[in-house]
């Protein structure tokens, strides 16, 4: 490191080309760390690294980059723990911000349940901690295993490291069921963060930002002496696998819980009204300021556990739950420039730069301006946004951080502004590849033209497939594609899958050879990838990255077309606006227009296709998404409503049938296979009479699924 240039001499290109290069050389031995057989280097010098790396960003803080290694805690990869599936899924909470939405969710839960408005209902109320959620499984009564959330089905087994935890039993307390996965929250407490801030520093080590940060780093360590080290706490507050009912209210099962030996919040209550739970949040917001630990938010639960089984889940979040958020944190300081950064999707977006500044105890320095309009005072109607003001570098702004989102610029303070300021002139080139960045009408966002020629968007692209939800591929995170983009090595997704043929054993050019690579780690990765060429339909098609399609979409797409094959052939016959395979296409569960035309004009965009062609061809299977629940009568059906139901609700049937796989359409065609039909039912069970469609009535449908 001697012929290091002084940072006191570095002018700002150097600076930012430095800072490029510590972030690679930061990351490679962070991936050299982690990976047991790669070299390592000193500790003194990685600290000597991150040192040099603090120093540049404290002289040039708008030069910090967005994946800063100063941002980084010490958290170890997913490859270092074994790889878990939760029986259950670890789910996500909806959010409310308001009063309003709060009182929205109740009705819309009434609603489902069709129960009238004013009729009682309990609701639990309880803070929701900012930690980490953990699933703890006992079987017989012991502690056999604990896992992260992880994306929700699948988490990291971090057994050794949940039992040096105080508050997590080793074996319950009283008669429990056989099999009982409780769950709940680790966090780290004010006090003890701030101690172990303090050893850290005086150690000589990385410090965290906040006590959640502490408290993931320290569960996740590799090594359970570590941790042990760690003060880490525990309030359990649901459960998932068991093999019997754990009580018969969410109430019920909090007690049940704390006679087994967990902590459970004292700050639970139980809410027969909604006036009851927002007086309950508020109470909750008053004590925030000074209680031991971090919280968000106040989670509302219904109660009754029969309840909640009827409301059952949307594809990420109960139906009988919602995390009530407190409202977002604000700081004013300066900023210092705005950059663009382009998008997969080829979207301009500018990131403010600024002057580091802390919001409720986290230390910002990027924040997004969203879009150009934005920054000059508007909305995408043209109307005025902040009375008008534009934002300008050298303004005084506000900051605006709420739980993990990204950080926004929510105001500036126009008597603080320079007087030398000027409007800010947003690109009407892509930054990255110079090609014309344009702005469709109606789209509030400007993008690059450049499609695959543009190298942030080709990078962007290959990040986006190797991602959790994607292909997810064992070891080939963000940063070593974008290396390998670099280098030229990887330039599409197909090239991934031609990384051994190409730079594996017997080439002259091996990744083994690598800086950060070794025999055992390019092996590893290289089965990784094989592993890959089995993927499901639905994360093909989200992988794409064809702008609008996430996760969600691209699962009711695949349910649609059901192969590869039929999905692909359905787009070539399409076409945007008009034609059956259109109809067809817009006929898909939450799929509109604009998703549909995003689809047909990807897959018809030669080079686009050519490249998704050369992807399947490297591919082994692409398997069909499963009818849900397929031993159900009613799996793979398509079902349809019509007339009154006595029983339950429209939205509680329709949610019923999808959940046993079937598809509920809202008018009978010649694909409806059956026909519920309650008093009342007009044309629709006139129009299934005349194509000879079964049609049966509302208790022979609950016979049928077995809820009679
Ligand atoms: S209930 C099916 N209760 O919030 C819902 N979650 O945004 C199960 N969390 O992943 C979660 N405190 O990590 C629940 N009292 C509480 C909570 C809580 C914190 C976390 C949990 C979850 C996240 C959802």
């Amino acid at each position: 490191m001697s012929k290091d240039v002084a940072v006191a001499d570095l002018d700002e290109a150097a600076a930012r080309a430095e800072l490029t290069r510590l972030a690679r050389e930061i990351g490679r031995a962070n991936a050299a760390y982690h990976g047991a057989d790669a070299p390592e280097i000193s500790d003194a010098d990685y600290d000597a690294l991150k040192r040099r790396n603090a120093e540049i960003e404290a002289r040039f803080p708008h030069l910090k980059r967005t994946d800063s290694p100063s941002d980084q805690v010490g958290v170890a990869p997913a490859e270092g723990f074994e790889k878990v599936r939760h029986d259950v899924p670890m789910l996500s909470l909806g959010n409310a911000f308001t009063d309003e939405d709060v009182v929205d969710f109740m009705r819309g839960v009434r609603k489902f349940l069709g129960l009238a408005e004013d009729a009682p209902l309990d609701v639990t109320a309880e803070p929701k901690i900012d930690g980490l959620s953990l699933s703890l499984r006992y079987e017989g009564g012991r502690l056999v295993r604990a896992a992260t959330r992880g994306d929700g089905t699948e988490g990291e087994n971090v057994t050794a490291n949940a039992r040096t935890i105080a508050d997590i039993p080793h074996a319950l307390t009283g008669p429990a069921p056989e099999v009982l996965e409780v769950r709940g929250e680790v966090y780290m407490a004010h006090d003890d963060f701030a101690a172990l801030n303090a050893r850290q520093a005086a150690a000589g080590e990385r410090t965290f930002a906040n006590p959640r940060n502490a408290a993931a780093g320290s569960l996740r360590q590799l090594d359970p002496a570590v941790t042990a080290a760690r003060p880490l706490r525990f309030f359990a507050y649901a459960w998932g696998a068991h093999s019997e009912p754990v009580a018969e209210t969410q109430s019920g099962a909090l007690a049940r819980l704390a006679q087994l030996g967990f902590r459970v919040n004292p700050l639970t209550k139980t809410c027969p009204t909604t006036d009851d739970m927002l007086a309950h949040y508020r109470a909750i917001e008053a004590q925030r300021a000074t209680l031991p630990y971090d919280i968000d938010g106040v989670v509302y639960k219904v109660d009754d556990l029969g309840l909640q089984r009827r409301l059952g889940y949307r594809s990420t979040t109960p139906r009988w739950a919602i995390a009530h958020k407190f409202p977002a944190q604000l700081a004013w300081t300066r900023l210092e420039a705005i950059d663009i950064q382009v998008g997969r999707t080829g979207a301009l977006s500018p990131v403010a730069r600024l002057h580091p500044v802390t919001v409720g105890g986290v230390v910002v320095s990027n924040a997004t301006l969203h879009n150009e309009d934005y920054i000059a005072g508007r909305d995408a109607s043209g109307n005025p946004i902040r009375g008008g003001k534009d934002i300008r570098v050298g303004d005084w702004v506000q900051v605006y951080r709420a739980g993990d989102v990204i950080p926004k610029v929510a105001d500036v303070d126009l008597s603080k502004r320079p007087a030398d300021a000027v409007p800010y002139v947003f690109p009407t080139a892509c930054p990255e590849c110079g090609s014309y960045a344009i702005r469709e009408p109606g789209d509030a966002v400007r993008r690059c033209t450049g499609g695959l020629v543009c190298p942030a968007q080709a990078v962007e692209k290959l990040k986006h497939f190797v991602s959790r939800a994607a292909f997810d591929i064992d070891g080939l995170g963000a940063k070593i594609v974008e290396e390998l983009y670099q280098d030229g090595w990887v330039r599409e997704p197909a090239d991934i899958f031609a990384l051994e043929a190409r730079y594996g054993p017997g080439n002259l050019t091996q990744l083994k050879n690598r800086e950060g690579w070794g025999e055992k780690s390019a092996a590893k990765l290289f089965a990784a990838i094989d592993e890959r060429r089995t993927i499901p339909l639905a994360r093909l098609i989200f992988a794409l990255g064809i702008r609008h399609v996430g996760e969600v979409v691209a699962a009711t797409i695949a349910r649609h077309y059901g192969t590869w094959e039929a999905f692909l052939a359905a787009m070539d016959a399409a076409e945007v606006g008009q034609g059956a395979a259109w109809e067809d296409l817009l006929n898909t569960d939450g799929v509109g227009a604009v998703i549909a035309r995003a689809l047909v004009t990807t897959v018809h965009q030669e080079a686009e296709r050519a490249s998704i062609d050369r992807l399947a061809a490297q591919l082994r299977e692409i398997v069909p998404p499963q009818a849900q629940a397929s031993d159900s009568p009613v799996a793979g059906k398509t079902v349809v409503f019509t007339g009154t139901l006595e029983k339950m609700t429209r939205a509680e049937a329709k949610a019923r049938a999808e959940a046993l796989g079937a598809k509920v359409a809202g008018s009978v065609s010649a694909k409806t296979d059956l026909v519920v039909a309650g008093p009342g039912a007009g044309s629709k069970a006139a129009k299934a009479a005349e194509l000879g469609i079964e049609t049966i009535d509302e208790d022979a449908w609950l016979a049928l699924i077995g809820a009679a």
